[in-house]
């Protein structure tokens, strides 16, 4: 007989067999097939996972939301982890729940100022700006392209509330001298971890270090659910804060689908709403929603199980990499790994020396035209970039190598799709355009 069950797992084991014949592996042709920057990476237990949850017709954060998160948080040794629809969401809901009335004399207010560098991805820093506070700048340091931490002390005011910083490409800021000064002024710490999911600084997770931190999934990181994202805490009220903030605002916590988990749904009395009003209804929060759908978090599901290996795939295509272009440092600066750190690297960022007899543009004109595709730290100085014009920010110091980057920076891929072959036509090509340049 056809039972449901019995149908589900024909479905999928024919979504196996699908997969097998659609994406099998193929040879990779020197000159001719791409060698991309990053790629979802996945197999036949992640198109099964996505199927499965689609045949549950749940659509909305679930099952498979809820399994994530709890193992999520255990492989990052974080008490909760909270998913939301993307990266860029994960920042801007774990800055603004920082302020929240609840936090009361600690929450930030319009014109506080948060400590942040201006070379990265822009939705580190657009929170900062939609929450009226006001970004206060440093500059990095090239090689490890992370915070100068030598101008931290300066960067503070009686303003400074706050220090958000991303561990750039995957490489761990310093966070001893980060967390001490954070320490130091009490000032929350948020790092953004998106680009560094498995990175180790002295021993321990990035991502469990600063009050909160958050976590793409978007596909060209290190696990992927197509989009994605999600907000790690130790903190029972901050957990709260950021998921009244993500569901619409509201004072209750009932996941989708389930009411009266406080077991007190019509007893509340909050703000100037008649007494008993339903907890379901009641607002705390000037809210979003940045819920994700339980198809999303499946595919995270199977994707983490693999997630070890494509961080121990990252390392040793950063590793091939580096031994094979170390011979060039006379024209290109390579990455230095913050001391004290073991990155997961998201890519491999490449400074082309001001006295190097070529340009960042040849170079990467030349690798284009071999087919190794080319990236730049994003949005290079953000300050320079349109959308920040007249906008109110503080620089401390000055933003002299964030100048550099944004001009003579570049990356390219270290992603698990990509194989040894591979790594190594790139080296070979960076030699051929060194020797024919000199
Ligand atoms: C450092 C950093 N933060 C945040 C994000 C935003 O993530 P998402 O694309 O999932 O919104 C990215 C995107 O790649 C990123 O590199």
């Amino acid at each position: 007989m056809l039972t449901n069950q019995s149908l589900r797992d024909q479905i999928l084991s024919l979504v196996a067999l699908y997969h097998k014949k659609t994406f099998a592996n193929y040879d990779f042709a020197p000159g001719e097939s791409p060698v991309p920057v990053s790629g979802r990476v996945f197999d036949s237990d992640d198109l099964k996972h996505l199927v499965d949850s689609s045949l549950d017709f749940w659509l909305t954060t679930g099952r498979y939301a809820e399994q994530f998160e709890r193992e999520f948080a255990a492989f990052l040794g974080v008490r909760h982890a909270l998913l939301c629809n993307s990266g860029s969401s994960a920042n801007l809901l774990a800055l603004t729940a920082l302020t929240s009335e609840k936090l009361q004399d600690r929450r930030l207010k319009p014109g506080d100022e948060v400590i942040t560098v201006a070379a990265g991805f822009p939705t580190t820093v657009n929170p900062i700006f939609q929450n009226n506070l006001i970004p206060v700048f440093l500059d990095i340091e090239l090689g490890t392209y992370n915070v100068d931490v030598s101008h931290l002390e300066e960067a503070v005011s009686p303003r400074t509330r706050a220090i958000v910083l991303a561990h750039t490409l995957g490489n761990p800021f310093n966070l001893d001298a980060v967390l001490e000064m954070a320490q130091r002024h009490n000032l929350w710490v948020i790092e953004d971890n998106c680009d560094a999911l498995g990175s180790l600084y002295r021993g321990r997770r990035t991502g469990s270090f600063g009050d909160l931190a958050t976590v793409s999934f978007y596909p060209a990181h290190h696990i992927t659910m197509g989009e994605g994202g999600c907000v790690l805490t130790n903190a029972p009220r901050l957990k709260t804060l950021v998921e009244s903030f993500r569901d619409w605002g509201r004072d209750c916590w009932c996941d989708p689908g389930r009411d009266n988990t406080c077991g007190r749904r019509f007893e509340w009395q909050l703000g100037e709403l008649p007494q008993g009003y339903d907890h379901k209804y009641i607002y705390s929060h000037i809210g979003y929603n940045l819920k994700l759908t339980d198809m999303q978090a499946a595919v995270g599901v199977s994707q983490l199980k693999k997630l070890p290996a494509f961080i121990e795939k990252r390392k040793h295509n950063w590793q091939r990499l580096y031994d094979g272009l170390k011979s060039l440092e006379e024209f290109l600066i390579l990455p230095i790994p913050t001391e004290g750190s073991d990155p997961s690297w998201f890519g491999f960022l490449i400074t082309v020396k001001p006295n190097a007899p070529f340009s960042r543009g040849q170079l990467i004109q030349f690798l284009e035209s071999r087919k190794i595709a080319t990236r730049l730290l994003f949005g290079g100085n953000l300050v320079r970039q349109p959308a920040y014009r007249g906008t109110q920010y503080r620089v401390v110091g000055n933003l002299a190598n964030t100048d550099t980057v944004m001009s003579q920076t570049f990356w390219v891929g270290v992603y698990p799709g990509l194989t040894d072959e591979m790594i190594d036509y790139m080296i070979e090509n960076f030699h051929e355009f060194c020797r024919q340049e000199k």
